[in-house]
């Protein structure tokens, strides 16, 4: 059975002390109330350390937002994803769209990034989606087919276990502007299909697809509500501990 997943995303935002005080929030929300989902929080790097240690005996789990390309050695500013591993970090957030486009992360790049996270014990969440142009040009099965074929479909069946898939159209993103969820479960269902041919039915049936994209309370019931949609990748609304808790409660 594939596991269902809420995930937020913090992106650049809260100072130490605010992130913590987040984190603090969350964890005594979720201790009082039991989520219904596994539960990460994607935080910036100097977040990780503190927020993972904060978090150490709570149902939520930390991610970081990205690691670096390379194993170790002069590569200034960068953070490697052993450095992750050593915080007590779980995850990896690789692939996002924000990554792509501002930083020019390319396939080939996210596939060494992809290898060093698995190869040093990290779980990735590797996001692909199209833009509106491509949405509106109906490329979106090809875009994200494509994604997938570059960064991730070499791993192994064994490697696959630790991926899980956020389904992000970028038009989505930060905009307010959610997909349907049936617009939602149609690219979800292919993108499981693709799974499929590469790793088999098994496989794509255990995997976790998230939906990203202005999720918010409100709409993430009806999103959550099908079939292939097995929780959110979560922006804007992870900066707050009741509206992240909502989004958990969708499902209850
Ligand atoms: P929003 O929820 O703010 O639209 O962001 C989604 C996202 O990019 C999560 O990675």
């Amino acid at each position: 059975m594939r596991k269902k997943i809420v995930a937020g995303n913090w992106k650049m935002n809260k100072t130490l002390q605010e992130g913590v005080a987040l984190a603090t929030e969350l964890k005594n929300m979720l201790a009082a109330e039991k989520p219904n989902c596994e539960v990460i929080i994607g935080t910036p790097f100097i977040h990780l350390a503190t927020v993972s240690e904060l978090l150490k005996d709570s149902v939520i789990k930390v991610s970081a937002e990205n690691c670096a390309n390379k194993e170790s050695g002069a590569y200034t500013g960068e953070v490697s994803a052993a450095m992750v591993k050593s915080t007590g970090a779980e995850y990896v957030i690789l692939g996002h769209s924000e990554r792509r486009e501002y930083y020019n992360e390319t396939p080939e790049i996210l596939k060494d990034k992809v290898d060093l996270a698995l190869a040093n014990g990290l779980k990735v969440i590797f996001c692909i989606g199209e833009s509106l142009a491509q949405r509106e040009a109906n490329e979106q099965e090809a875009v994200c087919k494509a994604e997938l074929q570059g960064s991730v479909f070499h791993l192994s069946a064994e490697q696959w276990k630790n991926i899980v898939i956020a389904y992000e159209p970028i038009w989505a993103i930060g905009t307010g502007k959610t997909a349907t969820a049936e617009q939602a479960e149609e690219i979800h269902a292919y993108i499981r299909k693709c799974v499929a041919e590469v790793y088999g039915a098994q496989a794509a049936d255990d995997t976790t697809i998230l939906y990203g994209g202005s999720c918010k309370a409100s709409n993430a019931p009806e999103l959550f509500g099908k079939p292939d949609i097995d929780g959110g990748l979560i922006g804007g609304a992870s900066l707050k501990a009741p509206d992240f808790k909502g989004i958990i409660d969708a499902w209850k």
